[in-house]
């Protein structure tokens, strides 16, 4: 059933408004939507995909059902360091004249701030193993979930300050569905002002990967693993499940 969520008048906890979007209603809202297969965007220039085996490992057990929410949390931490450690590799230095004991040289630092943007609630685990490499990153948060019978997302949270004064965002959340909660994140940076946005996640479908790179070209993408596809109610298959549960112990969604 075509039903229309319009929440255009509906003051969320931000202040700020939705817009009005013409949604499907549904147990299973991806029912019947055809999805890209995984080879298709594969060879998108701007997604990296881990080819490191130690995130291929870490990534296996954070997958596999026995695993408990506190190794989750871990495994999250320890993913993003290695992933966030990739996709720093292009960030831009100046120079810094420095004094080892024995003589001066030139050396190099961080030319402008970072800014690191975990996505509410899941993408909190992956500020640490983010701020154990760039420990002066400023971090705001933004608050989107899944309405799960639309698969859109709805904005509850975003604390941003004045203005965007960072060389690059990392917007951080593990899981890439359908997309629209990583598509809504870059928006409300790129309307704030942000000029370069990297998208780091851990697990990808397909489709979401179509959705963002479609919507913004120029954000690169990087993960640890390109899924098959979603199932009818939006989850990533093979995946890992519900993040946000897995990771902080909760039931209700998954
Ligand atoms: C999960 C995940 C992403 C979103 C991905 O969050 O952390 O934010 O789903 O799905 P999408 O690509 O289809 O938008 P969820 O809505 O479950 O909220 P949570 O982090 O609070 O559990
Ligand atoms: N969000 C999750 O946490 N898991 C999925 O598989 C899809 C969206």
């Amino acid at each position: 059933m075509l039903v229309e969520r319009n929440i255009a008048n509906s003051k969320i906890a931000t202040g700020r408004y939705h817009r009005p979007r013409m949604v499907r209603g549904s147990d299973f809202p991806m029912r019947g939507i055809s999805q890209p297969p995984a080879g298709e965007v594969q060879a998108y220039r701007q997604l990296h995909i881990s080819a490191h085996p130690l995130v291929a490992h870490k990534l296996s057990l954070l997958r596999r059902a026995e695993t408990t929410a506190r190794e989750f949390s871990e495994l999250v931490s320890e993913l993003s360091r290695l992933l966030g450690y990739e996709a720093m590799t292009d960030l831009s230095l100046r120079p810094l004249d420095i004094s080892t004991p024995l003589e001066d040289m030139a050396g190099a630092e961080l030319a402008g701030e970072i800014g690191l943007v975990p996505i509410l609630r899941a993408g909190l685990g992956m500020v640490d193993g983010f701020r154990q490499l760039v420990p002066r990153a400023q971090v705001w948060h933004i608050g989107l979930y899944r309405d799960e019978r639309t698969l859109q997302p709805v904005e509850y949270y975003n604390r941003l300050p004045g203005r965007a004064t960072v060389q690059v965002c990392f917007v951080l959340d593990p899981m890439l569905a359908t997309g629209g909660s990583a598509v809504d994140a870059v928006r409300i940076l790129k309307g704030w002002g942000v000029g370069r946005i990297k998208y780091v996640g851990l697990i990808a479908a397909p489709y979401g990967i179509r959705q963002l790179a479609e919507a913004f070209p120029e954000v690169d993408m990087h993960i640890a693993a390109l899924d098959r596809e979603l199932d009818e109610r939006g989850y990533i298959l093979p995946g890992l499940g519900d993040a946000g549960d897995r990771q902080f112990g909760t039931t209700d969604s998954a």
